[in-house]
């Protein structure tokens, strides 16, 4: 691959914001990022990469910021045709939107077009990772992983289990069939190219205690992956799990009690925690992933920004019970449920949420989500005026956060002027 010079804004984090506090970054308004060989290899001023680097290709972003792609930590591809679905809370969200969805998955055909259809999307919203949920059936992890191994995005994904008879007759695999179907596809996906394989049990109230066990037993035999599922989202679901676990000290014991909690643990929503639970989660070292859109749009509640940096973050859609894929609109919707809790996140925080945050949640940060030489070159160039709305309010933008605060609380895919992934252009 040609080596290529993109020239724009560029902002590089210095530090977690949440530890060093909201300046943490450098901000150079005629930066540049040199890419060679899918990676980014320098990074600089303009004038002194250029020189350095006489060879490349440029590419003028002109005053677009050029900031990693932003990463998805917690997404369902199997729904993104009932995104926005009226009307219901989590538990009847699933069973009236979302479980007749995905039985259509057993046709393989439906899971190849709705896995190019969601990758087509989020590549437009400036999404370069997801990590996503599939569903029971394992051609839908293939479909997933087999688009996104085309388009060549480092992508995360794991066949959801179900084994209860909390979930509907055809959408149900058994405690048997969902460790060796996980194993298979494992074996067959994970460390292929840029591709990880994910152990997925959906979440406590559709699984066996003898699945949940299951699917710790083969994370045991492969602790370099990771583990996704859900965590106390909804009230109503919390009283569920504990009248279906009733020996479990708290929701998390039902996971922790069966090999399910480790430092490669990803926990989506994470709302309503005990004490015990957060101690536990700090104890294990495991990450949270906060899914804004989801939390208002269901009716959930309002996660606690304040348990980062002690446990670490990411940020997510939570496609389709989240009601939009981009990671803009997330940014801001998480922006709104920490001022209902009377705290002001700093847009150095939400960048960093949907970048950073969001890779050491999916302990993927030496490989993506920071602007650096050494990481790999997925990228995007953001629009700071891309509508007439933002346009005037940016215009009166007295630094670079206020510059991109109207994009991150207004913006959409109209923002996202360059999509790299592995340094080459999408689209
Ligand atoms: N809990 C279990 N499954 C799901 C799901 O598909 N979406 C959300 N938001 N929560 C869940
Ligand atoms: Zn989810």
């Amino acid at each position: 691959m040609e080596d290529r010079l993109l020239l724009g804004q560029t902002l590089a984090f210095t530090g977690d914001p949440f530890v060093e506090g909201p300046g943490a970054a450098r901000h150079d308004p005629h930066g540049a990022v040199f890419i060679r060989d899918g990676k980014i290899a320098d990074l600089g001023p303009a004038d002194r990469l250029r020189a350095a680097h006489p060879q490349a290709a440029i590419v003028d972003h002109g005053a677009d910021l050029i900031l990693p792609g932003f990463i998805d930590a917690h997404a369902h591809y199997p729904q993104t045709a009932i995104i926005a679905s009226w009307g219901k809370r989590l538990i009847d969200w699933l069973t009236t939107y979302t479980f007749p969805e995905e039985m259509r998955f057993a046709d393989p055909d439906h899971a190849a077009r709705t896995a190019r259809r969601y990758l087509d999307l989020t590549l437009a919203h400036g999404t370069t990772t997801v990590a996503s949920y599939c569903t029971i059936h394992p051609a839908s992890v293939d479909a997933f992983f087999a688009e996104a191994e085309t388009r060549g995005l480092r992508a995360l994904a794991g066949k959801t289990c179900m084994d209860r008879d909390t979930a509907p007759e055809g959408l149900r695999d058994t405690a048997q069939s969902a460790y060796d179907d996980s194993k298979r596809l494992l074996e067959k996906w994970h460390g292929r190219g840029r591709l990880e394989y994910v152990i997925t049990p959906r979440f406590s109230p559709t699984s066996t205690p003898a699945q949940l066990a299951a699917l710790g037993a083969l994370w045991a035999e492969h602790p370099d992956c990771l583990m996704q599922t859900h965590l106390s989202e909804q009230t109503d679901e919390i009283a569920w799990v504990r009248s279906l676990y009733p020996d479990a000290r708290d929701y998390l014991d039902t996971y922790e009690a069966h090999g399910l909690l480790g430092p490669n643990a990803v926990f989506g929503h994470a709302i309503h925690l005990t004490p015990r639970e957060v101690d536990r989660l700090t104890e294990a070292g495991a990450a949270l992933v906060h899914c804004p859109t989801s939390n208002t749009f269901i009716g959930s509640g309002l996660f606690d920004m304040t348990l980062a940096p002690k446990l670490r973050v990411g940020l997510a859609t939570d496609t389709g019970g989240g009601s939009s894929f981009s990671m803009l609109r997330t940014m801001a919707a998480a922006y709104e449920i920490a001022q209902l809790r009377g705290q002001a996140l700093h847009p150095s925080r939400l960048l960093w949420l949907a970048t950073q945050g969001s890779a050491k949640a999916l302990n993927l940060h030496d490989k993506i989500g920071t602007l650096a030489p050494g990481m790999e070159a997925d990228l995007i160039a953001l629009d700071l005026a891309s509508t007439p709305a933002i346009a005037q309010r940016h215009a009166r933008a007295n630094d670079i956060w206020e510059a991109i605060f109207p994009t991150i609380m207004m913006g959409d895919d109209r923002a996202i002027a360059a999509t790299y992934v592995a340094g080459r252009p999408v689209g």
